[in-house]
């Protein structure tokens, strides 16, 4: 059927693209997150196995959330891996870091969605997509609080 809310095809379209690479970003922090949670060693071991699994379960959900709304503008969401690391702007880990590198990787990945979150707001603000907005508004309070908290462990 076709999709008729005031937002025409080739603006869904751009729109699409930008929340999948919100969407790829967001699902590669989820990943590093969860695989540091399993990997942390050291005195701060408890303190970030909680809270990496804090924020790991709250990407599980935004992850859901970017997806859907990319699904309700009549666009496929990208689902892959491959399609994730060739949409992403944050890079895998190749080894395990240590516990204060993980930290400020973690801090990098969360400014990093903020920044993709920023881009693409300007597109969806200009097509008066405001469900969009109103998600990426959400989501960079989330990632630029989680920065905050993160790079508070580190002064
Ligand atoms: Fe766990």
């Amino acid at each position: 059927m076709n999709i008729d809310i005031g937002i025409d095809a080739s603006k869904r379209e751009e729109i699409g693209a930008g929340l999948s690479k919100v969407l790829a970003d967001s699902y590669t922090l989820y990943l590093k997150t969860h695989n540091f949670h399993w990997n942390v060693t050291g005195p701060m071991f408890q303190t970030l196995h909680l809270m990496f699994e804090t924020q790991y379960n709250e990407l599980a959900l935004a992850v859901d959330l970017v997806a859907e709304r990319i699904r309700a503008l009549g666009i496929m969401a990208p689902g892959t891996y491959k399609q994730f690391v060739a949409l992403s702007a944050i890079k895998e880990e190749d080894g395990i870091p240590r516990a204060e590198d993980m930290i400020r990787r973690l801090v990098a990945g969360h400014e990093t969605v903020a920044r993709t979150s920023r881009e693409v707001f300007k597109i969806a603000e200009a097509a008066s997509d405001q469900p969009t907005c109103d998600l990426l508004t959400q989501r960079m309070q989330v990632h630029e609080k989680t920065a905050w908290m993160l790079r508070s462990l580190l002064e």
